[in-house]
């Protein structure tokens, strides 16, 4: 017996695997969880409760507490939150904090899709569809740029593609769950895609995934 229909989407920041993501829930009308926004929120409830992201106590107590309406506050999508998430994702007791939420999440019946870096490795390592989405730092900092100005954030090139590169060394080379392809994971460089295109490239590998999923 078949479990639920999974799709795992990972990568590093601003490859595009959210836009991938949501696509892919839209065309199969599954739920979709952005896990980003989970450790983004346990660095903002941090700071805001005085705490330092070093700190693994009271990090870990910010994530035992989070609750899903935590996750739609517009502050979670600056520059500052994706950078506070990088730095309280290396602990394993946030990271445990915050295990069981996306698997409750991924055990919906009528299956769902998760975005993150490391769902395809330790949180969902039976997803029958799984996906690591890539693209060049350079292509990378220019889109995040670019949604960062549309923002309203004032910030330099130069200054989001130093960021993106501290990001890809610390959520990579950390100890607890580092970001990296599962051995089944299907590769998908975004490089030289529109987003539509690398959305119907997406749609394609999980296509195949569900006929596989279908035959089992
Ligand atoms: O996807 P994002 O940029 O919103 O993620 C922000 C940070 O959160 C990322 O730099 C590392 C961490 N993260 C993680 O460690 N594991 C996940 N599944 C998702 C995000």
């Amino acid at each position: 017996m078949n479990g639920p229909f999974v799709i795992a989407v990972d990568g590093p920041a601003a490859s595009g695997k959210g836009t991938i993501a949501a696509r892919l829930g839209q065309a199969y009308g599954l739920p979709v969880l952005d896990t980003g926004l989970l450790y983004r929120a346990v660095g903002v409830m941090a700071q805001r409760a005085g705490q330092d992201a070093s700190d693994e106590d009271a990090c870990a107590a910010a994530a035992a507490v989070l609750r899903a309406e935590d996750l739609a506050d517009p502050a979670l999508r600056t520059r500052e939150a994706g950078e506070l998430a990088s730095r309280v994702a290396v602990h394993p007791r946030v990271r445990a904090a915050l295990l069981s939420f996306q698997q409750t999440f991924a055990s919906q019946e009528q299956g769902s899709v998760l975005d993150g870096r490391d769902i395809g490795t330790v949180i969902c390592p039976d997803a029958p569809a799984k996906l690591f989405v890539t693209a060049t730092p350079e292509v990378r900092a220019e889109r995040r740029w670019k949604q960062l100005q549309e923002q309203g954030e004032a910030v330099g090139y130069d200054d989001v593609l130093a960021d993106i590169r501290i990001r890809d060394a610390r959520d990579g080379g950390r100890d607890a769950a580092p970001m990296r392809p599962a051995p089944d994971a299907v590769l998908l460089d975004t490089s030289r895609m529109t987003i539509g295109e690398a959305a119907d490239a997406a749609r394609r590998i999980v296509e195949a995934a569900r006929a596989r999923w279908d035959r089992s």
